[in-house]
């Protein structure tokens, strides 16, 4: 059964088998409660790491069993965001479907009704060189070095404001904004840009479904999102490495960015509004959602990663009411 960690002013940290907890307990007190769910599972890896992943057929029947609970959870409106990167045939240069039958597997599910609203791609130039026998050792491959964000959802229309999320504009943008001027009329693409259409300063641009966390290009800047730069390379998430490594302790092995979860919390969410983490490993999560004063719910099968992501909370900036409990 589920044990409560601890807890904050808006959030609550169980620790224990997501599925089982989700069945026995969640079910039954936060059944269509969740604006966003929101969260990196267990990626199906070649090679097991330390939480124990699973492989091939027996992933995927697990992944797909998640759709009715997800479902269940949800509120009408609400969203469910999953990343998760690509995986590998066993011994074989080529890339596995897995990803894509998992994601086949929940909208296609029969006791459940989620679809792909929009698929994001997460591209991150710092990662390290794999699948390494392919890329660095036998010079085959490319770099894996994007993974997906899916955003499924049991309407059409879930609850989503893209004006929340808006990206710094270019420089060309800004002068053009001080200028008050530019060409309009046909362009060779059949697209009849207005007179006026692009004189209105809204604050930044819409934002786009690839986020680039460091520029392929070094002369050039990335334009993130104002929600995802915020917590991106910034004070927000060095507290916490900080802390671990000044503690000796070792720091969970696949944390997400806490700017793409900044993102989809502002783009999909109001505050108030409840977040899960079914698999919250370092509760990068709960951190955001505290943060930007969204409640929480995490759970994690890991206690030791549960436990070390106590010390998000005693970050200074958050001012957190908070309580370690130990409730079987
Ligand atoms: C990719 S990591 C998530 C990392 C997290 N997003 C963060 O920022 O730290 C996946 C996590 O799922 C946890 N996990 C695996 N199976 C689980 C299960 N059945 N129930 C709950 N947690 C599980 C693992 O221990 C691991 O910490």
């Amino acid at each position: 059964m589920q044990k409560l960690l601890y807890q904050t002013n808006l959030g609550k940290m169980l620790v224990g088998d997501s599925v089982e907890i989700a069945k026995k307990y969640l079910n039954r007190y936060y059944s269509g409660k969740f604006q966003l769910i929101i969260t990196s599972p267990p990626f199906p890896l070649n090679a097991k790491k330390k939480y124990g992943n699973l492989k091939g057929d027996e992933y995927k029947e697990w992944f797909t069993s998640l759709a009715p609970i997800f479902n269940e959870l949800l509120t009408d409106h609400g969203s469910l965001v999953i990343e998760i990167g690509n995986a590998w045939e066993d011994g074989r240069p080529i890339q596995s479907l897995l990803h894509l039958e998992c994601l086949m597997g929940l909208v296609n599910h029969p006791d459940a009704d989620l679809r792909l609203i929009q698929e994001f791609i997460s591209y991150n130039p710092s990662k390290l060189p794999s699948p390494a026998q392919w890329v660095t050792v036998n010079r085959l491959r490319a770099v894996d070095s994007y993974t997906h964000v899916w955003w499924l959802a049991k309407s059409d229309y879930p609850k989503a404001d893209n004006s929340k999320v808006l990206r710094p504009y270019s420089k060309s943008m800004e002068n053009l904004l001080k200028r008050q001027s530019y060409n309009s009329g046909n362009r060779p693409s059949e697209h009849d840009i207005s007179k006026e259409g692009f004189l209105k300063d809204h604050g930044g641009s819409i934002a786009h479904n690839v986020f680039e966390f460091e520029p392929i290009d070094e002369k050039r800047e990335v334009r993130l999102p104002h929600s995802v730069l915020s917590f991106s390379n910034t004070n927000s998430n060095d507290f916490f490495l900080r802390q671990c490594r000044e503690r000796k302790l070792k720091l969970h092995p696949a944390r997400m960015q806490p700017g793409l979860i900044s993102f989809f919390t502002q783009f999909l969410t109001d505050e108030n509004d409840l977040i899960l983490d079914p698999f919250a490993g370092s509760n990068t999560t709960g951190y955001i959602a505290e943060k930007l004063k969204r409640r929480w719910l995490a759970t994690e099968i890991n206690e030791d990663y549960a436990k070390n992501s106590m010390i998000r909370f005693e970050d200074p900036e958050l001012e957190v009411n908070f309580t370690k409990e130990s409730i079987e």
